[in-house]
């Protein structure tokens, strides 16, 4: 689904840092191979290459990336503290469906290098441009309504307006 031959998609950048065991393994360098009772087989060398990290069963769970980490522990809610707050002072709508923002890190760091480009045409209260600046993204978007656009400032430290 790739728009190039040569996608940047790299899930070397959202590794998991390895269970104790996988780091017990690598240091020992040999494995219990051979044909497991699904039938698929494993190889003599197949875990032995250390390539980092592990890829997570679960996008929203990143050990390894200190970004989603730390939001995660918060459950989104420090997260959106300052987004909430300001909304609040400026008697704008908060975004009812705003994204976990671990999320937007993970595709972010997935699917892009640092100076990209993030693209949203359905910004809201702009989680993702949030996310793509503190990640050292440049990041444009689209969003209907207003509001959600005026809310959305409060997400960041300092607003240039261009007329
Ligand atoms: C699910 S929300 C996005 C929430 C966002 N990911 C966040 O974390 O806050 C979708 C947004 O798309 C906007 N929207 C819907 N249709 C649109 C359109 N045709 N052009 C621009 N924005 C649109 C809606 O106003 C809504 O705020």
């Amino acid at each position: 689904m790739s728009k190039s031959e040569y996608p940047k998609a790299d899930n070397r950048k959202v590794l998991n840092p390895y269970s104790k065991d996988m780091k017990r393994l690598l240091k020992r360098k040999s494995y219990n191979a051979g044909a497991r009772p699904s039938g698929h087989v494993i190889s003599e060398t197949g875990f032995l290459n250390d390539h980092g990290g592990a890829i997570g069963p679960n996008v929203l769970d990143l050990e390894g990336n200190a970004f989603p980490e730390a939001l995660l522990k918060y459950s989104g809610t420090q997260w959106d503290a300052k987004y909430r707050a300001y909304c609040e002072e400026k008697e704008l709508p908060a975004h009812p469906a705003r994204m976990q923002s671990a999320l937007s890190a993970f595709f972010i760091q997935f699917l892009t290098d640092e100076d990209d480009l993030v693209f949203d045409p359905f910004l809201g209260s702009n989680t993702t441009g949030a996310v793509a600046q503190e990640l050292g993204r440049r990041w444009l978007g689209v969003e209907a309504k207003s509001e959600y656009i005026e809310g959305s400032k409060g997400r960041f430290e300092e607003i240039v307006e261009r007329t």
